[in-house]
């Protein structure tokens, strides 16, 4: 059920008030807000292999799980994948465009397979379809040759400074009731996101004895419905790592990487954990948490090469999504994402990165802009302070999977946090132009246009002044 709160819509004088005395406590004391809507904290549950949203299309080899992504760096490419169980059948994809539904196009790609202990997948198909015109409406089908499907996509702008572009924010989704609610939300938000911004955790099959990878399926399945018509850019969590020496299972990433494919090369990465991508007005960077960051690892060297080439002039807003979060007040996972913060955010400063978003906490919480750069080890510094060429971190991995929201927060709030909550929900990023981005996050248990926290970003490049919502 999801019971109404009181406070965005249906707006109560006597909570308006309220939250009006907790509005200026924060900045009489110039902490962030803590949401004093508590959620009664119950069980997340699975829903069942037999839920309506797991179930497999009718017909012989019917394609499955079908889901895409950006396949190239400019977004004039999509990586088609899906599953096939009965037999190998056609990796060609057939697509057109709205305006010239006559003539059909025709793209070959690859298929996989994987064993993981002992699961054996079925037949996984990766088709890149390239050379796409921008802002048009494709049709596409799979399944050539036995039962086909057919789905659609619309490419994004023309990469530039002032096309607007509305991402949506999904993370740690798992595949519960409260996933399905999230998801639905998310879908029948009147801000209709284009792509979605995955920060990483998807299936939570490892939580099953043997990391029992059926749940990938079931989760692919689930998410179809979004993802086989608009592009979600993966990040991989700790989630996808599924790594189980008990069972013989010891290469990480193995049914994470045979199942979701992303444009790395197109980048110049060298593995699919760290890349980059341009669309519309957003250059996003993904990194990656669970791979080697320190200094001369593979990734760091990337990065290194990576910032100094984006042109803030085509892609204004600069976007790096990581899985585990650089700053976070709850008691869950604090702390976590240190190491990989000291190594890298002197570049993100000095390369002055608009947003960084994060999962990894089921929570949702959204910093001031703030670097704790200055410290030393010696000199004492070690407080996170105010810093307008900083970035905003916010943790959006409150997507609802089995392990439930992350309801203990360290107390007294930080300075450096803005605003903190434990509910399920998803964000929605909307870039207007190069100066501004409109940012929503929407709770579960409100209604699909309330936004439990808002926030207008001024980009970093052209127009630097204060956005935050406090002092500190
Ligand atoms: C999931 O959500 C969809 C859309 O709201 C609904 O049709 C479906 O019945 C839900 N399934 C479950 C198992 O909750
Ligand atoms: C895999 O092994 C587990 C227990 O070891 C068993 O419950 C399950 O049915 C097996 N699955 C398959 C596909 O054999
Ligand atoms: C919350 O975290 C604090 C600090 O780690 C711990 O002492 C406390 O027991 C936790 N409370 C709950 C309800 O988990
Ligand atoms: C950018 O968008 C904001 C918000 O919609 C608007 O107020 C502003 O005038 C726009 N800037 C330009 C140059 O159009
Ligand atoms: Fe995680």
């Amino acid at each position: 059920m999801d019971a109404p709160r009181t406070r965005s819509s249906s707006f109560s004088p006597i909570f308006a008030g309220l939250l009006g005395l907790i509005f200026n406590a924060a900045v009489l004391c110039s902490g962030g807000i803590t949401s004093s809507f508590v959620r009664v904290s119950q069980k997340s549950v699975d829903m069942p292999l037999d839920a309506d949203v797991f179930r497999v299309p009718p017909g012989y080899n019917a394609p499955q799980q079908v889901h895409i992504t950006q396949g190239d760096h400019e977004g004039k490419a999509v990586i088609v994948s899906w599953v096939t169980v009965d037999e190998r059948g056609s990796n060609t994809v057939l697509y057109w465009s709205e305006k010239n539904s006559t003539k059909k196009l025709k793209a070959k790609g690859m298929v996989t397979k994987y064993k993981f202990y002992n699961y054996t997948s079925g037949y996984i198909h990766h088709t890149t379809i390239k050379n796409l015109q921008h802002n048009t409406k494709y049709y596409y089908e799979v399944g050539i040759g036995h039962t086909t499907r057919t789905f659609w996509f619309v490419t994004p702008p023309e990469v530039g400074p002032d096309v607007p572009y509305t991402f949506g924010l999904i993370g740690d989704l798992g595949q519960t009731f409260d996933s399905n609610r999230t998801l639905t939300h998310y879908q029948s938000n009147p801000s209709k996101g284009q792509a979605v911004l995955y920060v990483g955790d998807l299936s939570y099959a490892d939580d099953y004895p043997n990391h029992d990878n059926v749940r990938w399926d079931t989760w692919a399945r689930f998410v179809e419905r979004s993802v086989a018509y608009q592009p979600w850019i993966w990040t991989a969590g700790n989630h996808e790592i599924d790594f189980a020496p008990e069972i013989g299972e010891t290469k990480p990433f193995k049914p994470f990487t045979h199942r979701y494919h992303v444009p790395y090369n197109a980048s110049d990465s060298t593995a699919p954990f760290w890349y980059s991508i341009k669309r519309g007005p957003a250059y996003v960077i993904v990194l990656a948490s669970y791979s080697a960051y320190g200094k001369y690892t593979p990734q760091n060297l990337w990065l290194q090469e990576e910032l100094p080439k984006v042109n803030r002039s085509e892609t204004p807003w600069l976007i790096v999504l990581m899985h585990c979060p650089w700053y976070n007040s709850y008691v869950n996972h604090y702390m976590e994402g240190e190491t990989m913060r000291v190594v890298y955010e002197p570049w993100f400063v000095q390369y002055k990165v608009d947003l960084v978003f994060a999962g990894h906490v089921h929570a949702y919480e959204r910093s001031e802009r703030i670097s704790n750069i200055a410290y030393n080890i010696v000199n004492g510094l070690c407080s996170p302070v105010s810093d307008l060429s900083a970035p905003v971190y916010i943790t959006i991995g409150d997507g609802g999977n089995i392990e439930g929201l992350a309801t203990n927060m360290t107390e007294p709030q930080p300075k450096y946090s803005a605003y903190r909550e434990a509910s399920f929900g998803h964000a929605i990023l909307d870039i207007k132009n190069r100066t501004h981005a409109r940012f929503g996050w929407h709770c579960n248990q409100d209604g699909n246009a309330a936004e439990a926290d808002s926030m207008w970003f001024y980009n970093r490049h052209w127009h630097p002044v204060d956005d935050s919502s406090a002092k500190l």
